[in-house]
């Protein structure tokens, strides 16, 4: 093998985070894998305790990891916070903290190790999206609006990231079977009987999660993932998962927007 790359995997307490560093590690490579908790998710790498809202808690990390390794070669934006809810019912706090989560997060840690990865004229930053950064998803609306911001950050930042040496890739992952039922957060007024969408809410949500329950092993996605720490894929963006849901998104360039809505209105039954 090559060297052994160093590498920072934000939210490695469980599901895609959690596989990815598993496989890192098993390929012989430095992963410090990232937890809110990590007495609690011991692993066979290092654990930092990270929590991505923090500005210093994500200057901490990515400070340990160049005081132990000197360099890092790798970060992975994988931290994520879901939350469902209609736009209407969801909060002004609850709205900001998935944006605090899923693109301040990841733009915290990517300001933290560039500086690194510029004197090292090489690097590489996966930031993973969701099928939700592809298509708005009823009910999932500031989910989608930070996944969505999240692709435009990475597009740019791989543009100028580009003559430092430094590739920015987006994984795009389908639904993946992942702690990510039980940790989705539900906004307090959709939960509200009173809540004026809460026949179609309690639908699409059901349909979410049988769709999550179902969905692929999270070793699929950790695979692509490590492919690109590896530079075995260069691409700026990936789209993995089920194959109807890439056939999906990728049929979405050609289908008008009122039928793409309509059908997705339709499979998520939210009636009208
Ligand atoms: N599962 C899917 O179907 C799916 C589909 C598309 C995209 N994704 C994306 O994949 C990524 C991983 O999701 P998952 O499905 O593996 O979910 P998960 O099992 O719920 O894992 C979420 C991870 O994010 C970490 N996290 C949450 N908030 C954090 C914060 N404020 N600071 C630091 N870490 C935080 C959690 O760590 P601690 O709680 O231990 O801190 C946990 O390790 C997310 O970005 C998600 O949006 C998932």
């Amino acid at each position: 093998m090559k060297r052994a790359k160093v590498v920072l995997v934000s939210g490695a307490s469980s599901g895609i985070g959690r596989a990815t560093a598993t496989l890192l590690h098993a390929k012989g490579h430095i992963v410090y894998g990232t937890s809110r908790d990590p007495e609690r998710h011991q692993a066979p790498w290092r654990m930092l305790c990270l929590d991505v809202t923090g500005e210093a808690s994500c200057a901490a990390a990515v400070a340990t990891v160049l005081a132990e390794q000197g360099r890092i070669d790798a970060l992975v934006n994988n931290a994520g916070l879901v939350l469902a809810g209609a736009v209407e019912d969801t909060a002004p706090d609850e709205a900001r903290a998935v944006l605090e989560t899923n693109l301040f997060g990841a733009l915290r840690l990517t300001q933290a190790v560039l500086p690194a990865m510029r004197a090292e004229k090489s690097g590489v930053i996966v930031n993973v999206g969701s099928l939700a950064g592809r298509v708005g998803l009823p009910f999932q609306g500031l989910y989608s609006a930070s996944k969505y911001a999240l692709e435009g950050l990475s597009e740019s930042l791989a543009l100028e990231l580009k003559s430092f040496g430094i590739q920015v890739t987006l994984v795009a992952p389908g639904d993946t079977a992942t702690s990510v039922v039980d940790n989705r957060r539900k906004a307090r007024a959709a939960e509200s009987p009173d809540s004026a969408y809460a026949g179609p809410f309690g639908r699409a949500l059901a349909t979410f999660e049988a769709e999550e329950r179902a969905g692929a092993p999270a070793d699929g996605v950790a695979g692509r993932i490590v492919a690109i720490v590896e530079g075995r894929a260069t691409g700026p963006r990936y789209v993995v998962g089920p194959i109807a849901q890439r056939i999906l998104v990728a049929a979405r360039a050609f289908i008008p927007v009122r039928l793409f809505q309509w059908g997705l209105a339709r499979y998520y039954r939210l009636g009208g």
